[in-house]
């Protein structure tokens, strides 16, 4: 197949990965262990089992390179994988590039966006265990959605802590939620002690991802038929999404084609991690790739963060974990890429960031819609805030590459359609999109509440 043949390059459904892959293998500096939250020391994988299914912890620590993906899982990864990967023909036309451009498509999952490849493990694995009941927090609602569906493939009820800001933004989602037959309630909310302890705090809060973690560990340690379950950040997340990452190499050798450099917007990492962890093992080979993350500049945890131990969530009741972090009680502003809005970063892609293997930038909201826009037009898919990032950075990389007169080979992963995202399109087209200034100040305040190690 010659490359100048096709706009979408599509696999076979029999060639969907029948392993994931886990970085975990291949990193050069090992990750530091998680700590328990109270007593912190070490987390024992017994220290998980009240609130993980025991498949999840032992894929948590696991250094296996392959992790076979049950058949059950692969029966439901049909519906929707493998996802198409298209050149974006329109959009380098419209900047005028001699640049390759193509994006992995993720929208096309029943719930559109990449969050069910790692719901549907996380909810068989649950399922197998004899859990009858899941808690989760969803920023966007992307995750949420996800694990509601997943939860109604293997029969298991969802319990959905939504983050305020993106619950008000965003009743859509709540709405698809229910569809599935989840419960969705907004967060901070009155039903668990750390969102009565942060309504108490500022009953005005937008709420945060960290709140939201934070209700939904403490509703699944308060019932034994349910268990927790975390839609990015942990290395397990990050190992099913590996798939993306696994079909994409795949798909670019069918056209000949090896990326110059892989972009992912980065929340808590595991959409990033998912399309660039498969190309690390050539990264430390010496192979000429760059691995970009991009973040928004109203949460830039990579960029603007430090290395350091923190709590997942806010009110301390989660995992501690060595990480990028703003800092568990940084509240980020109200920015339309909600899934984005997170003070930590997944260890996996914290330590590769810290060891140089892979890159971060961030951009502010109204460049990445303007990018959003333009790939809308060209391209024909509204594209969600939180992806919309990963463009911003695929145009600025195109430009630049013409601006030194070379053509490279750019790969984005397009992680969610915006359909349900209209609000924040309806207030950028009418000029009210504002870009946020980051607070150093709310920064170093911030920081101040890590825990000592
Ligand atoms: C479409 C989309 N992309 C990206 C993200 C960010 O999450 P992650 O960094 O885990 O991929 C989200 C989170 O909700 C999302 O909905």
């Amino acid at each position: 197949m010659s490359r100048e043949e096709f706009v979408k390059i599509e696999l076979p459904e029999k060639r969907i990965p029948r392993y994931w892959y886990n970085v975990q293998a291949d990193m050069p500096t090992p990750l530091d262990p998680p700590l328990h939250p109270a007593t912190k020391k070490i987390i024992t994988p017994a220290d998980l089992e009240p609130i993980f299914a025991k498949e999840l912890i032992m894929q948590e620590v696991s250094a296996e390179r392959y992790i076979e993906i049950p058949e059950e899982v692969r029966d439901f990864y049909k519906k929707y994988r493998p996802s198409p990967l298209f050149r974006a023909r329109g959009l380098e036309k419209a900047l005028n590039v001699s640049s390759r451009i193509y994006y992995k498509y993720e929208g096309i999952s029943p719930v559109g966006s990449h969050k069910l490849n790692s719901a549907l493990p996380q909810a068989y694995y649950n399922k197998k265990q004899g859990i009858k009941r899941i808690a989760t927090e969803t920023g966007a609602g992307q995750w949420g959605t996800a694990l509601a569906l997943a939860c109604k493939f293997f029969d298991l009820e969802a319990m959905i802590y939504m983050v305020r800001v993106s619950y008000e933004q965003k009743p859509y989602r709540r709405s698809v939620m229910e569809l599935y037959g989840g419960k969705c309630v907004p967060s901070p909310s009155t039903l668990t002690q750390s969102g009565r302890d942060a309504l108490a705090q500022n009953p005005d809060t937008p709420g945060t991802l960290g709140i939201a973690i934070s209700e939904a560990v403490e509703d699944a340690m308060s019932r034994e038929d349910t268990n927790y379950s975390l839609g990015s950040v942990l290395n397990h997340v990050c190992l099913h999404q590996s798939i993306i990452g696994l079909e994409t190499r795949e798909q670019l050798e069918m056209v000949d084609e090896y990326p110059d450099v892989i972009i992912g917007c980065c929340g808590g990492g595991s959409n990033f991690a998912g399309i660039a962890f498969p190309f690390i093992p050539d990264k430390i080979a010496g192979k000429n790739i760059r691995l970009v993350a991009v973040e928004p500049a109203a949460c830039p945890t990579l960029t603007k963060g430090v290395f350091a131990y923190d709590y997942g969530d806010v009110a301390g009741l989660a995992p501690i974990v060595k990480m990028y972090t703003l800092g568990h009680d940084f509240t980020p502003s109200g920015i339309h890429a909600g899934g984005l809005r997170y003070h930590g970063e997944s260890p996996l892609v914290s330590r590769l960031y810290h060891d140089g293997l892979i890159e971060a930038t961030s951009v502010l909201q109204n460049p990445v819609f303007e990018a959003a826009m333009t790939f809308a037009q060209t391209e024909g898919l509204v594209p969600a805030p939180e992806s919309a990032h990963a463009i911003r950075t695929a145009v600025d990389e195109a430009l630049k590459a013409e601006s030194e007169g070379v053509a490279k080979c750019i790969v984005f992963n397009l992680s969610g359609h915006g359909l349900l995202d209209l609000a924040a399109y309806d207030q950028y087209l009418s000029g009210a999109t504002q870009d946020i200034v980051f607070s150093e100040e709310a920064l170093q305040e911030s920081l101040k509440t890590l825990p000592q190690i």
